[in-house]
């Protein structure tokens, strides 16, 4: 069993697809072990993409993620952490594998839909700044 952290980023739930995003996770086997709606500061998106704080995008990746609500939940399964990146598709849509949820819905590079943790080092640092542990189910 693994875990890891997904949001469905303000792009996503201003497309109304935020039970699609499940939708694909819960079909892939996966199931939701804790899930709640709030809206990033712009200081809480800059701590929590701060791996990607020398990038060019980090400033507009931090504006776009406090932009409005986002959805927040731990998703745990086998090999939960790649089966999740694997139903997002690439980072840029256009290189997006078909059928994934980034191909299906994103826009840009930059307005993708969802996140997904990367590795277990960052779903070790992402789930606990969401959730404290009585919260995950
Ligand atoms: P994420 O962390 O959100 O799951 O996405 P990812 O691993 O596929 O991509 P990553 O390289 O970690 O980038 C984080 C987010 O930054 C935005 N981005 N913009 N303008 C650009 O070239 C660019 N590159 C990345 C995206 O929102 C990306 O998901
Ligand atoms: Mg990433």
């Amino acid at each position: 069993m693994e875990r890891t952290l997904s949001i469905v980023k303000p792009d996503g739930v201003k497309k109304n697809i935020i039970g699609e995003v499940i939708r694909r996770f819960e079909s892939a086997g996966l199931r939701i072990a804790a899930l709640k709606m709030i809206r990033l500061s712009m200081d809480e998106a800059k701590r929590f993409y701060i791996v990607h704080k020398d990038k060019p995008f980090y400033g507009s990746l931090t504006e776009f993620m406090s932009s409005g609500p986002v959805v927040v939940m731990v998703i745990e399964g086998k090999d939960a952490i790649s089966k999740v990146r694997e139903l997002m598709g690439d980072t840029n849509p256009q290189n997006a594998a078909p059928g994934t949820i980034r191909a299906d819905f994103a826009s840009d590079v930059e307005h993708n839909i969802v996140h997904g943790s990367d590795s277990p080092e960052s779903a070790g640092f992402e789930i606990p700044y969401f959730f404290s542990a009585v919260e995950i189910c």
